[in-house]
C-alpha cells in the first residue's frame, strides 16, 4: 500500500461508524475512537486479514467483531497481563479464530541490545509460514518498557506489504522506537504519521528480511543492558538481578557460538579430551 492509499484510508476513516457497545468500552487505557475508526476502515479496505496485536483489550474485541466470523482471517493477540488477557478472552469467547499469547515482561536481546518486553516464547508458537497483513503495536506500556522490541520478535512473519500500526506514536518512547527501526532496516522503512490525540503511525518495512547486523553503538548496548538490570532490580529485587546475569551470560555465549561456530566446536572438543 502506498502513501496516498494510506492517507486516503485515514481520511475516509473519519466517517467510519464505531458501534455503540465498542464506544462505551473506550477508556484511558484502550485505543481511542480515532484509532478504532482507522482500524475499522483499514479492515474494510483490505478485507480478511492475518492480524497480530501487541496489547489485548478493546482492539481485540473490536477486530474480533469484524474478523471473528471469517474463516480466512486470524487474530493473534499478545499480552503481558494474564488478568487483563483473561478479561479479553472472555469478552471474545464466541470467536474461534483468535490465538491469545500470555507473554509476561522479560529480558530480551536483539542485536546485542537489551530490552524488557514480552517474553519471546510466544513467537516460536506462530506457524512458520504465517505472514501478518497487519501488526498493531499498542503495548507493552510505552513509558516503562518502550515498544521497539516486539517488532524484532516477529520480524520473520513480516512481509513487505505488512501494515504496522503504532498507537501513541507522537510520544517520545514511540518516536525513539521508529528511529531505531530506521537504523535496523534503514531506508526500507516508510512512516506515515497522523497527529491526533497521542498520534498514530502507519509503518511499512519494504524488505523486512534485510536488517543491519550491528545497528546499535557499544555505549547504547551497554546502557540498555544496565537499564534492564536497573528496572529488574526495581521491580523484582535480587532474584531478578541474578536472572538478568544468567540471561546476559547465556545470550552472549549463544552470540559467540553464532559468530565463531568452528572455534566453539574446537573448544568443546578440547574440553572433552581433557
Ligand atoms: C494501551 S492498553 C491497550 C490494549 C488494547 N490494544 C486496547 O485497545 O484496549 C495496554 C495494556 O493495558 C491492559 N489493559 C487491558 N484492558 C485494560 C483495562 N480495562 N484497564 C486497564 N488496563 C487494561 C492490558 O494489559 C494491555 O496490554
Amino acid at each position: 500500500m502506498n502513501k496516498e492509499q494510506i492517507a486516503q484510508i485515514y481520511a475516509r476513516s473519519e466517517s467510519y461508524i464505531i458501534p455503540q457497545d465498542v464506544q462505551s468500552r473506550i477508556t484511558g487505557s484502550t485505543l481511542d475512537l480515532r484509532a478504532l475508526k482507522f482500524l475499522g476502515a483499514l479492515i474494510e479496505a483490505i478485507g480478511p486479514v492475518t492480524w497480530m496485536e501487541f496489547g489485548s483489550g478493546l482492539s481485540t474485541f473490536f477486530t474480533a467483531r469484524l474478523l471473528g466470523a471469517d474463516s480466512n482471517a486470524h487474530i493473534y493477540s499478545v499480552d503481558h497481563s494474564d488478568y487483563y488477557m483473561a478479561q479479553t478472552q472472555n469478552a471474545c469467547r464466541e470467536h474461534k479464530n483468535i490465538t491469545f499469547f500470555y507473554a509476561p515482561i522479560s529480558p530480551y536481546r536483539h542485536k546485542l541490545k537489551s530490552f524488557l518486553t514480552y517474553k519471546s516464547d510466544y513467537a516460536v508458537k506462530i506457524p512458520d509460514g504465517v505472514k501478518f497483513d497487519v501488526v498493531l503495536i499498542d503495548g507493552p506500556l510505552g513509558f516503562r518498557y518502550g515498544r521497539e522490541a516486539p517488532l524484532y520478535q516477529i520480524a520473520s512473519h513480516l512481509k513487505p506489504e505488512t501494515i504496522i500500526v503504532l498507537d501513541d506514536a507522537g510520544r517520545e518512547p514511540e518516536q525513539r522506537a521508529i528511529a531505531n527501526w530506521r537504523r535496523v532496516w534503514r531506508d526500507k522503512v516508510s512512516v506515515e504519521f497522523f497527529p491526533g490525540h497521542k498520534g498514530l503511525a502507519v509503518i511499512q518495512i519494504h524488505e523486512p528480511a534485510i536488517a543491519q547486523s550491528f545497528p546499535f553503538h557499544g555505549s547504547e548496548i551497554w546502557k540498555s543492558w544496565y537499564g534492564v538490570q536497573e528496572r529488574l532490580e526495581a521491580e523484582g529485587g535480587k532474584i531478578a538481578l541474578l536472572y538478568s546475569f544468567i540471561f546476559f551470560f547465556r545470550s552472549t555465549l549463544e552470540r559467540v557460538r553464532g559468530i565463531f561456530p568452528t572455534l566453539f566446536k574446537k573448544i568443546k572438543k578440547y574440553i572433552r579430551l581433557k
